[in-house]
């Protein structure tokens, strides 16, 4: 009898204090925000003797509300300001936008197992990336549609520490149909991506330039960027003999994609960039040239056409900036990307366009895979999956291999934030400046460390990352996304609260 009483009275309990966690809950919303944050204020300041503004580099503070950046002071004003609330000192430490990768591939949903959102935004937050803007491939399905858009979403929510924005797929088969495309961009996607050479993927085809040519047509509209990779398969390479004889030397696989594939492509955008310039029939389109590696004919053909006021942009990636070709050892994978890291003198003149404006900004074309994918232990470079895995580690390399050129805090936040920003639309982030998103990074440009196997890499697959082993510069401390201390010293904060950002 009293055993019955008992597991009668048992649900009822369970029904009693779920309804008192869920009040409490309701009457305390602090509680949720804490756990987005590893502080427990909504407005504080930060200070530092080195905050990167758009005004230069000024030593003072910033004040931090609902997420937002309601103020910024200099040091001869701080004293009055700072008795408005919590201060937090970062001394020496460089106060930077938080940097914004327009290109990385999550592969989430479907190849989840390649990195997935959780790690891989939570290596973007170790990583001083606020905001990361994820490819349409490698995932499954490819975001080609309204309802492949929808599970790009659905699986991002709660399950991302930085902000998330998608950029949609232009493929054959939504290029022909504008109802299908606009749908895709009413849905949220930042801009579109297509490929001018086979990608890789099944279920997303390559794009010719009848393709791209109605797709700006629909993006002028919208006034969102077409992102391209610009590779058009050329057929002067290497005998098939000879590739199969050296497939463990880099050399063989820089031989298989030469620059002029690169220049093919870019010969052929620029002659549809000419209508996105003022009056063109596509103004209003954006044409941005995804991860250029050709230093020389194809970047002549892109300051060429920018000099004629065609609306076009390009980056580069750390990788093509920070090795060449002749320092790949045989059989060694991880540096296996398309287009390939090419020699010494490319490299330099990369950084060269850079610094001279001509490169417009950096993403870290993270694209990571299993291990087994990149047959690490062939060292086949034909048959290895391609793409290089960097994300948590864009910072400190463009730094650490940007210093023998002089590189500034002001250039790094341009390529990596204001710049990047822009290309995405989202005019809110990218710099600090009053009434922007709080996304900032903290980090220590002189601290070096080891990238071994004793540093906290949050990646799925730290061992597939060409930077591994590397010594580098650059320790980031502590990331905010609006306002809220997502990372601080290998801590991340408790719950995902990164947002999904829909183009409206
Ligand atoms: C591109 O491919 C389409 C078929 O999808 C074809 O109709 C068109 O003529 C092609 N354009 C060029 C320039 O080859
Ligand atoms: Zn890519």
């Amino acid at each position: 009898m009293e055993n019955l009483f008992q597991w009668r009275l048992f649900p009822l309990l369970t029904l009693l204090v779920s309804f008192m966690v869920f009040f409490y809950v309701q009457s305390h919303p602090k509680l949720s925000e804490i756990r987005c944050s590893l502080l427990p204020y909504q407005h504080y300041w930060i200070a530092s003797k080195r905050i990167v503004t758009p005004q230069g580099i000024i030593s003072g503070a910033g004040m931090f509300s609902d997420g937002k950046i309601a103020s910024v002071v200099k040091e001869d004003e701080k004293r009055e300001s700072f008795k408005l609330g919590h201060v937090i000192d970062y001394g020496e430490a460089v106060v930077m936008p938080g940097l914004i990768d327009v290109h990385t591939h999550l592969d989430d949903p479907g190849k989840a197992e390649w990195e997935g959102f959780p790690s891989g935004t939570k290596a973007a937050a170790a990583g001083g990336i606020t905001t990361l803007v994820d490819m349409p491939l490698n995932s499954f399905p490819s975001t080609v549609s309204r309802k492949t858009l929808e599970l790009k979403i659905k699986s991002a929510e709660e399950r991302i520490y930085v902000d998330v924005g998608f950029w949609g797929g232009l493929v054959p088969e939504n290029a022909f149909d504008r109802s299908a495309l606009e749908d895709l961009l009413n849905a949220g996607v930042l801009g579109l991506k297509s490929f001018m050479c086979p990608s890789g993927i099944n279920d997303f085809p390559m794009t010719n330039t009848t393709h791209i040519k109605e797709g700006l047509s629909v993006l002028a509209k919208y006034r969102r960027p077409l992102l391209v990779h610009a590779e058009i398969q050329q057929h002067d390479h290497l005998g098939l003999q000879e590739v199969v004889d050296d497939a463990r030397s880099y050399s063989t696989y820089l031989k298989t994609r030469p620059t002029s594939w690169e220049e093919a492509a870019i010969s052929e955008l620029v002659t549809l960039t000419k209508d996105t310039r003022v009056g063109g029939s596509a103004s209003g389109a954006h044409l941005h040239i995804v991860h250029l590696s050709d230093s020389t004919s194809s970047l002549d053909l892109i300051k060429e056409a920018k000099s004629l006021g065609d609306s076009v942009t390009v980056e580069t990636c750390p990788h093509y900036l920070a090795f060449s070709a002749d320092e790949i050892g045989d059989g060694d994978t991880r540096f296996k990307c398309a287009p390939p890291i090419r020699d010494a003198g490319n490299k330099e003149k990369l950084w060269e366009a850079l610094l001279e404006g001509h490169i417009d900004m950096l993403s870290s074309d993270h694209s990571p895979t299993i291990p087994q994918l990149k047959l690490l232990d062939d060292g086949d470079f034909l048959k290895a999956w391609g793409g290089i895995s960097s994300l948590q580690f864009v910072l400190p390399v463009t730094w650490s291999y940007g210093k023998k050129y002089g590189v500034s805090l002001e250039q790094l936040a341009l390529w990596w934030s204001e710049r990047p920003a822009k290309l995405a639309g989202q005019e809110s982030k990218g710099r600090i400046a009053i009434g922007n998103l709080a996304d900032i990074v903290v980090w220590e440009p002189e601290v070096e460390f080891n990238l071994d196997d004793d540093h906290p890499v949050y990646l799925k697959h730290p061992s597939i990352s060409a930077y591994m082993g590397r010594k580098l510069y650059g320790k980031v401390s502590a990331t905010f996304v609006r306002g809220n201390l997502v990372y601080q010293e290998g801590n991340h904060a408790s719950a995902a609260c990164g947002v999904t950002i829909l183009a409206k």
